[in-house]
């Protein structure tokens, strides 16, 4: 069976309209002659999502960066699910690091918002990580399963049936702070994960993809991609400039297609 390499970015609060609409207009001629073989996927900030849709319409894959749990409500500041549907998004990254972190959203919170996309028939991108201290305390894979399971723990098998990604970003890998996870920790982290998911899903959390974040680069994105059980890359900076990103997916997508599995 030939697999699909999942790739996208995520642009934070970096790109205005304007810019974001320049960007993957960009974006969707140069992989042009590839994207077949791409899960390709754009996450923009909420004011750019309708006008970057209409840009490419189906030909890649928009989402948003965060979503309310609920579909109407006393929510200031919030988006809904219906919003999003309506503009034709049905895709939406859950639990960001910086969402955790920064603005101190909890793993129930990210359970309520993944239960709701689910509900919606969305697709979730959920993010887990490890923090330094958890990493330096042993608790890598123990807090990544934990999250796993606090955050989607609720939906059934059938529900995550190609409706939940996995992006595995350790939180001290993100980031102008960031230090890039080695290839192999991130494969061992990927195992612990794909274990999880198969007690959590049966046979169903076998597909669900799992995908690396976290300082992704030109120099260790072909170290990264070349290890088993690492399904696609989320990268966030170094894929900010059309061209060095075309040129980094270059040069992974070959070897994730020759890679053994
Ligand atoms: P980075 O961002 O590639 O700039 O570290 C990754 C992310 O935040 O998902």
């Amino acid at each position: 069976m030939t697999h699909k390499l999942y790739i996208g970015t995520n642009t934070k609060m970096f790109q205005t309209g304007n810019e974001a609409e320049a960007y993957i207009r960009r974006m969707d001629e140069l992989i042009d002659d590839i994207r077949d073989r791409l899960e390709f996927f754009f996450i923009p900030s909420y004011t750019s999502l309708e006008r970057t849709a209409k840009a490419v319409g189906d030909r890649i894959r928009i989402g948003a960066q965060n979503m309310a749990w609920e579909d109407r409500g006393q929510f200031t500041g919030e988006i809904s699910p219906l919003m999003l549907e309506e503009i034709g998004v049905r895709f939406v990254l859950i639990g960001h690091s910086e969402r955790r972190h920064v603005f101190r959203e909890t793993d129930k919170d990210e359970a309520r918002k993944i239960r709701c996309a689910a509900d919606h028939g969305f697709t979730s991108l959920l993010c887990v990580g490890e923090t330094a201290e958890q990493k330096d305390r042993g608790l890598a894979a123990e807090s990544v399963v934990e999250q796993l399971n606090l955050s989607a723990g609720t939906l059934s098998p059938e529900e995550v049936s190609g409706k939940l990604w996995i992006a595995y970003e350790p939180v001290w890998a993100i980031g102008t702070a960031g230090v890039p996870a080695g290839a192999s920790y991130a494969e061992d982290m990927h195992g612990a994960i794909r274990t999880a998911l198969t007690e959590m899903f049966g046979a169903y959390g076998k597909d669900i993809p799992i995908l690396y974040g976290g300082s992704v680069n030109p120099s260790n994105a072909a170290d990264i991609i070349a290890r088993r059980g690492i399904d696609g890359l989320f990268i966030g900076r170094s894929a900010w400039d059309p061209e060095r990103f075309d040129s980094i997916i270059r040069e992974v997508l070959p070897i994730f297609e020759s890679r053994s599995e």
